[in-house]
């Protein structure tokens, strides 16, 4: 077999079989194949996309390319979960332990976070002394144990993936549906997870801007999960204005432990019920969605989810007394609001400029070596629909530095329509595929 030919046959869009996939995804991995033909057949599969079989193989052939994790130790249903990423989105903070509370064995690789803020991990490094830096043995017990464990993606988990993501990244060929499906749902195939719910974004601050797109790729990992032999569901949601009121790491942390303690924001709340449903009913804890909501809301009444955090936080060597002190989360040294020029319904929020106001606070990471500061983010006063008077705060400011807080704040305040007229409700979970 040669790369040129597999590179002509995809440029003449026919379908490459599974042993041609198989071929550039090995050679690339181990360094025969050059970045220059693989860059060519990334623009050629751009152009002429990939059929359902090929999306297939490339996903497996990826998901092969390292090492599988074999969770068979862990008793029970194994349910993974995992989000196209957002804006203020610390889902995974709240519905992992309201899932374990509910019996779930939740067993999470995690990525850490390259943008607005940081990944899961960055997140609960808010707790001092935790740490994702655990042995394959050490995680299984932890979730036969506690029944939570969160550990960073090790760098032979679907090795080819994450360099493919990275040729993809700088070769203007990351926005192709077949790619990206393959792309994530190869990880999520060697994390060895039972099943896979899937949490697709939509909206400003969304990878995927429009439903239709959204809808395509949850389509598209659904069908990829089932072929691979995972039950695999996938929750549209909406990422058109941040989720909940926090963005930034600890401040994110804080909202979480909020919601666990039955305080959270409406729309929060909804969407760790959205998702927890189906990760309880693909668990064989619930047989519908009502019964979940309601095992779900009961986790977070009689306290099991917050003291399951306080053990998974605790289990990996964080200080668990933060989870019932939030105050004793990092925290920024000024806080400044933003006042609404003119009285109005707040009618659109630019959801990725909020997350840009995040990073210029130096909550993300604009490179991978950035160092994060965990204390600094926006809280918002304001969402989509409120009525604010002149004035009043849209939204606050935590920063360590006034002069980027004066521009964050800036920024902020342009990301804000405000109008004289109530905006028409959207709807936070738009559909369930699968
Ligand atoms: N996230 C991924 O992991 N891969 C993509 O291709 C896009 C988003």
């Amino acid at each position: 077999m040669r790369m040129y030919d597999i590179i002509m046959k995809k440029r003449n869009g026919q379908e490459l079989s599974r042993e041609e996939i198989q071929f550039f995804v090995e050679g690339y991995t181990r360094g025969e194949i050059p970045d220059y033909q693989a860059s060519a057949l990334m623009m050629a599969i751009y152009f002429r996309k990939m059929t359902e079989q090929e999306t297939l193989a490339l996903t497996m052939a990826m998901a092969d390319s390292g090492e599988r994790l074999n969770l068979s130790a862990i008793h029970g249903v194994k349910v993974d979960k995992h989000s196209t990423g957002g804006v203020g989105d610390k889902t995974s903070l709240a519905l992992t332990p309201m899932a374990a509370a509910c019996g779930i064995p939740v067993a999470k690789m995690s990525g850490r976070g390259l943008g607005h803020t940081g990944g899961t991990i960055d997140k609960l490094e808010s707790f001092p002394g935790f740490t994702t830096a655990l042995t394959t043995e050490q995680f299984i017990e932890n979730v036969n144990r506690v029944g939570i464990a969160i550990m960073g993606q090790t760098a032979d988990l679907a090795p080819a993936d994450k360099k493919l993501y990275a040729l993809r990244d700088v070769t203007a060929t990351v926005d192709n549906l077949s790619l990206i499906a393959s792309s994530i749902m190869s990880k999520k195939l060697a994390a060895g997870a039972d099943a896979i719910v899937l949490d697709v974004k939509t909206g400003s601050g969304a990878f995927m801007k429009q439903e239709q797109d959204a809808r395509a790729l949850a389509e598209e990992m659904v069908k990829i999960g089932r072929n691979a032999g995972r039950k695999t569901i996938a929750v549209i949601s909406d990422m058109d204005q941040p989720l909940g009121y926090a963005v930034g790491n600890a401040l994110e942390v804080r909202e979480a432990i909020d919601t666990l303690q039955g305080r959270g924001p409406a729309d929060f709340l909804e969407l760790c019920l959205a998702l927890g449903s189906q990760m309880l009913i693909a668990g064989g804890k619930a047989a519908d969605c009502r019964e979940a909501e309601e095992k779900l809301k009961g986790v977070i009444a009689d306290g099991s989810a917050l003291r399951k955090l306080a053990e998974f936080v605790a289990a990996q060597g964080g200080d668990s007394s933060v989870v019932y002190q939030p105050e004793l989360l990092p925290k920024a040294a000024f806080v400044y609001p933003v006042e609404a020029p003119r009285s109005g319904y707040v009618s659109h929020i630019v959801c990725d400029e909020v997350g840009m106001c995040s990073l210029m606070l130096g909550g993300g990471r604009e490179t991978k070596d950035s160092v994060i500061d965990l204390s600094v983010g926006i809280v918002l006063c304001r969402k989509a629909g409120d009525y604010v008077r002149a004035g009043e705060p849209l939204a606050y400011i935590h920063a360590n530095d006034e002069k980027r807080a004066k521009e964050a704040g800036e920024r902020y305040l342009a990301a804000c329509t405000i109008s004289p007229t109530a905006p028409a409700g959207t709807q936070l979970i738009k559909d369930v595929v699968g």
